[in-house]
């Protein structure tokens, strides 16, 4: 009898509230949160395909893993490449995958009736209409009966800023793995905003390169990206570490001990472009904007705001304080979560038709 009850409680409110799920398919993770229950998952946006078989057999965390040890026939994937979905089909099977390991247990609850199911992600501001459709072409066939795109500026302002809707305006840069995306938001809308594709996996092959040219070594993906999270910072902390590659010249290995100093050197013109677009914004803003954003400061958010003294380094060429989000790497994912808290404000701020 109570159980009987219990369904039928289900059952009502699966008829009157939906299942809103949110989704931030970032270019190095991927993270998913449910509406009530905050984050469910976060892994790498990684995908391994048989080749042979043509069977995905890797994925997320297991994928990532594996990067660099594969034999011919393993393909690695990265479907999202600059915050877009680049391979339509990994990314599909990827998120049903990452979406059954999450989502789908919290779904078996509705035993009676499947719960109207609706979809909340972001997309970059840059994305064009087909960008746009391919993410709702992927929730759709995860079975969702909606699915509303919120512009990742817009999602990372209301991940740091308790009313995005206010007229107090915000210079948020989220330093991703895919995009650098810098923007004015206000009153709940893009005010300016410039796009840099070169983020921290573009880092990655530009430590590669420079490392190739400077020392004459072959290094794998992974190992480009050790170096770089385990040496970049900007508070002169001169640290050190021995990496094992292969020699250019003889194909043998060969290894070399590398220096932080050497590691801001190759991404110094990089970490320009990021200053050049902030001073690039603040320039074209309206003096009322360039006025409240000195006071409040600019704000980083996604991976590369983990930089140890990356705020002091950009403030000290900026002229303006910088803060570092708190969370960097969650600020879109908890945007998506207090836009979706709210109707209202979900209706004013997708870009989906409603
Ligand atoms: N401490 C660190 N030092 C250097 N780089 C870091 C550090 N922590 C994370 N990163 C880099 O941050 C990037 C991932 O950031 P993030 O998770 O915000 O990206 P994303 O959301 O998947 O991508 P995007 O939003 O651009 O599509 C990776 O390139 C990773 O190597
Ligand atoms: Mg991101």
């Amino acid at each position: 009898m109570f159980n009987f009850i219990e369904n039928l409680k289900k059952l009502q409110r699966s008829f009157l509230t939906p299942f809103d799920v949110y989704f931030d398919f970032g270019t190095t993770n991927t993270r998913i949160a449910i509406k009530d229950r905050g984050v469910v998952l976060r892994q790498p946006t990684v995908i391994g395909l048989n080749t042979k078989t043509k069977e995905y057999i890797f994925f997320g965390n297991e994928a990532k893993k594996i990067i660099g040890k594969t034999p011919d026939f393993i393909q690695i994937i990265h479907p999202i490449v600059n915050s877009i979905i680049s391979n339509f089909d990994a990314q599909l099977v990827l998120i049903e995958y990452l979406f059954s390991k999450s989502v789908k247990i919290y779904l078996n609850n509705f035993r009676l009736l499947k719960p109207f199911l609706r979809a909340i992600a972001a997309v970059p501001y840059s994305a064009t209409e087909i960008e746009k459709k391919a993410v709702e072409e992927v929730l759709f066939k995860l079975n969702f009966s909606s699915v509303f795109l919120i512009e990742k500026p817009v999602a990372n302002a209301a991940g740091v800023s308790g009313d995005i809707l206010s007229h107090h305006p915000i210079l948020i840069v989220d330093l991703g793995g895919g995009l650098i995306e810098a923007a004015i938001i206000s009153g709940g809308g893009i005010v300016s905003e410039k796009t840099l594709r070169t983020a921290g996996e573009g880092f990655g092959q530009i430590l590669a390169n420079y490392l190739y040219l400077k020392h004459g070594i072959i290094l794998g993906d992974a190992t480009c990206d050790l170096v770089k999270t385990s040496l970049l910072n900007f508070q002169n902390e001169e640290k050190i570490m021995t990496v094992r590659g292969k020699s250019l010249e003889t194909g043998l290995p060969k290894s070399i001990r590398l220096k932080s100093s050497e590691i801001k050197e190759a991404l110094f013109t990089s970490m320009t472009q990021i200053i050049d677009i902030i001073k690039e914004l603040m320039e074209i803003a309206q003096p009322e904007i360039v006025d409240e954003i000195y006071t409040q400061g600019v704000v980083l958010t996604g991976g590369l705001a983990n930089v140890k003294g990356i705020e002091t380094f950009i403030a000290k060429e900026i002229k303006i304080k910088v803060n570092i989000a708190t969370n960097p790497s969650d600020v879109t994912i908890n945007g998506i979560i207090n836009i979706g808290k709210n109707q209202d404000q979900l209706s004013k701020l997708t870009i989906s038709p409603i």
